[in-house]
């Protein structure tokens, strides 16, 4: 039904404390709430698509008819770093976080590296990159060792002189330091940082490279590619996933050139996932306590995103979110552990559906495969039977109200539980029925076959969709009342195996499943 999915990732972009924010020394974080109060925060169109809906958010203006659906994303794993918000919104929940080593990494460890290389290690502690060059690059230079440092993040990072050490080498080193840590030790980034020029005035040149860790498990990326989807990454997505399942990828200078990368696949077809990372309002702003700056840079980026809104086609689904935050109003320059918002906009999507505060970013990559029509069992679960509609052209919405409506006719005495069926016929007319019981009670008639009958009686014979509501009479339905095993007998009889089958909970709460899946292998003469 979906044919392409655009994911964009906002990196950073938090809307406030997740619960256990404290544990971080992050308790009152709030990215999203810092650029709001800056009085110029202006993002008409995430405004528009549900962003200051979102359970929670406390500032902006809410949307009175929101576009998108929506849901606050908590994070299940432990920690707040880039790669761990990617690999849960892809599926995989990490249990620890990634290591850091604020006292410089285990003495057995560097050990090893320095047997590996043939070369000693200089520095093996966090270090600014541009001063560890300034404090060490000329005994680096007279020696021939490696300059190991690291910083708060998750990394390893070589720097060497190019010309006393050559690229390949320090490359090679690289990956002989990628081999070495995994596991318990396995950072996040290894990073070959290589200078050049004369001492005081060394300079770090554009030949950085990182070697990433790989993904401990089956992302979503990896199911997508292996069930020949296309897997298209923007930005820093191949580093995040160390290439891994990826179809193609294409880096970027900075957010408006993402976001100029997202606009021209746009235009393309193709079909699968293009996943967008879009780092400078982490990098530049958040890290850099720079409020102003972060607030034009979501301004600027919110421009951008009305270029592409109006790229997308009815099979297209847009969905915007976050890895983690990155206050840039508080002391603190490091992520935050904060909530994340979750837009989802397309045709597809029932708009201001409000999904609520989810336990998992994993959520987002369930939906993905789910609504791409893959399987791909992780700790997400899909939300799009709920904020997706099962066919665009539908009024659901309107369907659903007819059930609910006819449910108010039940003939119910004995069992006092009132159901109400709405069925659509192709060429738009409603039937209604409802529940009949009788004294008799094995001649009761259900709701779904009173309203097959009355349409049939109306000849009436092709259907598009069939809303059911049921519950203790009296009261609106509290949980979710499917079909019993005869109607959806007798609905195989007259509709498709596709037809989806809306579950009413109330006014604008269901959730649909097509009448395959009710009743695979469907009795048939
Ligand atoms: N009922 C329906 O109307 N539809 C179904 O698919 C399941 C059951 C009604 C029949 C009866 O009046 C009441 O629910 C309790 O079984």
């Amino acid at each position: 039904m979906i044919r392409r999915v655009f994911l964009i990732v906002l990196d950073s972009v938090g809307i406030g404390e997740a619960p256990d924010a404290a544990r971080y020394g992050d308790a009152g974080s709030h990215t999203l709430r810092a650029c709001w109060q800056t009085g110029r925060l202006a993002l008409p169109n995430l405004q528009k698509l549900g962003l200051f809906n979102i359970d929670g958010v406390g500032c902006g203006h809410p949307a009175a008819r929101p576009l998108g659906a929506f849901a606050r994303l908590r994070e299940a794993s432990a920690g707040k770093d880039t790669t761990t918000g990617h690999w849960e919104l892809a599926g995989l929940v990490s249990s620890r976080p990634l290591p850091t080593y604020p006292q410089g990494f285990p003495p057995e460890l560097i050990a090893e590296f320095e047997r590996r290389t043939g070369r000693r290690v200089l520095c093996n502690r966090p270090y600014s990159g541009t001063q560890v060059i300034r404090d060490y690059g000329r005994e680096q230079m007279e020696t021939g060792a490696l300059i190991v440092y690291t910083s708060a993040d998750s990394v390893f990072q070589v720097a060497a002189h190019e010309q006393v050490v050559p690229l390949e080498e320090l490359y090679r080193d690289c990956e002989t330091a990628r081999a070495l840590l995994t596991g318990e030790h396995g950072v996040g980034r290894v990073i070959a940082r290589p200078f050049v020029g004369e001492y005081p005035n060394f300079q770090r040149t554009p030949n950085r490279h990182d070697f990433s860790l790989a993904p401990p498990g089956e992302t979503l990326l990896d199911a997508l590619a292996a069930a020949g989807r296309q897997v298209w990454g923007v930005g820093k997505i191949a580093d995040i996933f160390a290439g891994r399942g990826l179809t193609r990828t294409v880096r970027t200078r900075d957010n408006s050139d993402g976001m100029e990368k997202a606009i021209a696949w746009a235009k393309e077809d193709f079909c699968g996932l293009c996943f967008v990372n879009l780092v400078d309002f982490d990098m530049l702003y958040g890290h850099r306590n720079d409020v102003e700056g972060y607030t034009q840079a979501l301004n600027a980026f919110d421009r951008q995103l009305g270029e592409l809104l109006p790229l997308l086609g009815p099979q297209d689904l847009l969905m915007l979110t976050a890895d983690h935050g990155c206050d840039p109003s508080t002391p603190s320059t490091d992520h935050s552990r904060e909530d994340v918002p979750w837009l989802i906009y397309g045709a597809a999507v029932r708009p201001g559906c409000n999904l609520g505060t989810l336990p998992t970013f994993a959520d987002v990559g369930a939906t993905v495969a789910a609504a791409l029509g893959v399987d791909y069992p992780c700790a997400g679960t899909p939300r799009d039977r709920l904020a997706l509609r099962p066919t665009p052209g539908c009024d659901c919405g309107e369907l659903a109200r007819r059930a609910l409506q006819a449910r108010e006719n039940a003939y119910a005495p004995y069992s006092h539980f009132a159901v109400g069926a709405a069925l659509l016929g192709e060429g738009g007319r409603v039937y209604a029925g409802c529940n009949l019981e009788n004294a008799s009670y094995g001649a009761t008639i259900c709701a779904e076959r009173a309203a097959l009958a009355a349409a049939v009686a109306a000849g009436e014979r092709s259907f598009a969709a069939l809303a059911v509501a049921g519950g203790p009479q009296g009261q609106p339905p509290a949980g979710d009342c499917f079909p019993c095993g005869i109607c959806r007998q007798a609905l195989s009889e007259f509709c498709a195996p596709q037809m989806p089958v809306l579950v009413v909970r109330g006014e604008g709460d269901w959730r649909w499943y097509t009448l395959e899946e009710l009743l695979p292998y469907a009795f048939r003469l």
